[in-house]
């Protein structure tokens, strides 16, 4: 599969759903949590606040956001793939029960404009068919001086010592692994997305392009995560 098709990215998902939080730790040895608590220390969302985690697959960031705040009354999670927010119900109905979980496309939301105290999205902007128009759209749902972080992977262009140990790292241990569970095609699919997202300053450029008022990034986990924080 090639990055950029919509329908076969949300089938992918659908398919991967049930597996999705089992690998995904087994694939980060359960670091992303820490990533992710990282991103959300840095954004500091408040008790009160409006927020919404785009790309929320089996909902990670939304219950973490929920548990930072201690409330769960004023966050949504949105993802196109309806399986995965099955899961993300699931998981939070017992403690998070008032997150508003909608399925939707990160490129066009249908949610109302200047609305949301901030935004976060993990491991989503990599899959959008377009970069660009999912900055905007986030833009778009945020309010003046709203807040936003994104966390991916880094891609490296050219030859660098973490560009190989990414390639090493992605295809002697991710893609072998996933073969054990019949997933080999799935995330085959992360090297091919990385191909074209870009990272650092040009992901600084593309969010100031696309509006935002102040983009920072920063990178994790010895280069090979990023985030983007932005103000908008
Ligand atoms: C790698 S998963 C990340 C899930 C979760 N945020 C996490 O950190 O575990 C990427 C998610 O992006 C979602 N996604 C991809 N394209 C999307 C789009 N256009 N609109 C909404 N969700 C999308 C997928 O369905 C998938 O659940």
């Amino acid at each position: 599969m090639r990055p950029g098709n919509k329908k076969a990215i949300e089938e992918m998902f659908n398919s991967i759903s049930s597996k999705y939080d089992f690998l995904n730790d087994m694939f980060s040895f359960g670091l992303h949590r820490l990533w992710k608590r990282k991103l959300l220390d840095i954004l500091n969302p408040t008790y009160g606040e409006k927020w919404i985690d785009i790309c929320c697959g089996t909902g990670d960031m939304a219950i973490l956001l929920a548990k930072y705040m201690s409330n769960s009354e004023n966050i949504t999670g949105m993802d196109s793939a309806s399986k995965a927010l099955l899961v993300a119900r699931e998981r939070s109905k017992k403690n998070y029960s008032s997150i508003d979980w909608l399925k939707g496309d990160a490129l066009e939301t249908n949610l109302k404009s200047n609305q949301f105290d901030g935004l976060v999205m993990a491991y989503g902007l990599r899959n959008l068919s377009n970069s660009y128009v999912g900055l905007k759209e986030a833009l778009r749902i945020l309010k003046p001086g709203a807040r936003a972080g994104i966390l991916d992977f880094r891609s490296f262009g050219g030859c660098s010592i973490q560009g190989f140990f990414q390639k090493i790292y992605l295809s002697l241990y991710v893609v072998p692994v996933a073969s054990l569970f019949g997933l080999r095609k799935e995330y085959l699919y992360i090297q091919k997305s990385l191909i074209d997202f870009p990272s650092g300053e040009k992901q600084i450029d593309l969010a100031l392009s696309a509006g935002f008022k102040k983009a920072n990034y920063q990178t994790l986990a010895r280069g090979q995560m990023g985030i983007l924080l932005l103000e908008a």
